[in-house]
């Protein structure tokens, strides 16, 4: 697909929870690829929210503008022959629909960052399942707002079960023999 690069290129979709994992499972990944000479670019949820999704909040509407966001500029990534690694909660099918469809329903893999809901609450990275208990928070998914779990994930990781090498090699076990020119 890019005869420059080497490598077929995808857009690699982490969704989960809120402290599920899923940007320390992108920043892994993306070091692994790196490391093997592969040419991939994360995007991650808090770091396209201080930018790109600047004015954007996490109603319904808002969300779905985020991911449609994220896919266009996943797409030109792509487009352009590198594999793009995205970390977004994306919380519902239909957002993950979209961006699959956005993309290209053949340049997309989901990976569901699965640890179970109670386990991300108590691991509360950033101390938001709190806040939001609190009040402090509105539409906090997994207390105020929805996840709805993956139906058919390409690769699911339970990062509760698994250490985060187990959960590359799951990963890699996959992309691999799709993105090798
Ligand atoms: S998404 O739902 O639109 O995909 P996204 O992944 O971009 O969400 O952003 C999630 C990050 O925003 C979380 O990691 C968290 O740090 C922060 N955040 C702030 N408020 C909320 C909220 N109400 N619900 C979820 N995440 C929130």
């Amino acid at each position: 697909m890019s005869p420059n690069l080497h490598q077929n290129a995808y857009t690699i979709w982490f969704t989960g929870r809120p402290s599920a994992g899923k940007t320390t499972l992108a920043s892994a990944l993306n070091l692994e690829l790196t490391q093997r000479g592969f040419v991939c670019r994360n995007l991650d949820g808090d770091d396209l929210r201080n930018g790109l999704s600047k004015n954007l909040g996490f109603n319904e509407e808002d969300r779905t503008e985020n991911i449609r966001r994220v896919a266009e500029v996943s797409k030109l990534f792509v487009e352009t022959g590198i594999i793009c690694i995205n970390s977004f909660i994306s919380p519902t099918r239909e957002v993950r629909e979209m961006a699959r469809n956005i993309i290209g329903p053949d340049r997309f893999i989901e990976i569901y960052v699965n640890a179970p809901a109670d386990i991300c609450e108590n691991r509360d990275v950033k101390g938001l399942y709190k806040k939001a208990r609190a009040g402090m928070i509105s539409d906090f998914t997994g207390v105020t707002a929805p996840y709805e779990t993956p139906l058919n994930p390409s690769v699911e990781l339970r990062t509760d079960l698994f250490s985060v090498e187990e959960c590359i090699k799951k990963c890699m076990d996959f992309i691999l023999p799709r993105i090798s020119f």
